[in-house]
């Protein structure tokens, strides 16, 4: 009687066991995602580049990660252009894009400043100058959102400077957004940045040329986020691939691009494809995938006539 009440008692822990590992492998499991990151489209309907990014967008939707994240430069070019060649250019990204089957979210790059250049047509004071032309097809030019117990947010990295260039820098407002924006985050809460000029970059190291393309205040927004799990910065701009490790405290990848160089070919022999990124937990694993334009590109190549 007595060894038949302790077998039943042993059974029944073992079953809470067994219930309770099963219910925490489920949470593991339904923490888990997958985003892939793309950037540098320059998007435009000359050179094969829409062939070359239906062929991203169906890689993507054949990986069937939760959402994409772009890096900017979703066209080419808005910068110098009027108002009909940079409309034709951002509906042509945004029908395309609707072909994603899941959630998209956009980031600014400089080809998509409208008519800050002064080769352009078109003066400062038309609604679309500078963002407006992207906030009108896409919201706003920086933003935060949260999946799965991580906070993703997606930064403005662009000014114009008086004579009309470009230039990598957050602004005071978007600091300041962003000040308020964490300080409603749980510090262990894992975030993800996405910039369009780099934060960080081996570049000019490797390559010897001069350090501009980095935004200028990045380590303000460094600084800021001290006390809090920054785990990845996605960045895009300058079309080369690399990771780093900071400090044990945050990874950096550099995404190459969709359009490799102007889509003609690689550019710092960087081939054309995109970031998958695998959460796992608190982690991540990442790998670039081909999506199959380079070798689609040096098919039609090879089968244009020989130039005489
Ligand atoms: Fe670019």
């Amino acid at each position: 009687m007595f060894t038949k009440k302790l077998l039943t008692i042993f059974l029944f822990i073992l079953l809470v066991q067994f219930a309770f590992s099963q219910a925490k492998n489920l949470n593991v499991e339904e923490a888990d995602f997958t985003f892939a990151f793309l950037t540098d489209i320059h998007l435009k309907p000359e050179m094969g580049a829409p062939q070359g990014f239906q062929m991203a967008i169906d890689k993507v939707n054949e990986l069937n990660p939760d959402f994409v994240l772009t890096g900017g430069d979703l066209v080419f070019d808005a910068m110098r252009g009027n108002k009909g060649r940079s409309d034709t250019l951002f509906s042509l990204y945004k029908e395309m894009s609707a072909g994603f089957n899941m959630q998209v979210y956009n980031c600014l790059g400089n080809h998509d400043l409208f008519a800050i250049y002064a080769e352009s047509p078109e003066s400062s004071d038309h609604p679309d100058y500078k963002y407006g032309m992207f906030e009108r097809y896409f919201g706003k030019t920086y933003y935060s959102f949260d999946h799965k117990n991580w906070h993703f947010i997606v930064l403005n990295s662009l000014g114009v400077t008086e004579n009309k260039r470009y230039t990598g820098v957050f602004s005071e407002e978007e600091l300041a957004w962003l000040k308020t924006d964490i300080s409603k985050l749980d510090t262990l809460t894992p975030i993800v940045i996405v910039t369009h000029i780099p934060m960080i970059t081996t570049r000019s190291q490797v390559t010897g040329s001069e350090g501009k393309g980095n935004v200028s205040n990045a380590a303000e927004v460094f600084k800021m986020l001290e006390s809090y799990n920054l785990k990845l910065v996605l960045q895009g701009h300058i079309h080369w691939k690399e990771y780093g490790y900071v400090n044990d405290r945050f990874h950096y990848i550099t995404g190459g691009s969709i359009a490799g160089n102007g889509w003609k070919g690689r550019r710092h022999n960087t081939k054309e494809g995109f970031v998958l990124v695998k959460v796992k937990g608190d982690g991540f694993s990442w790998e670039y995938v081909d999506h199959g334009w380079e070798a689609e590109r040096l098919k039609k190549a090879e089968s244009l006539p020989e130039a005489k």
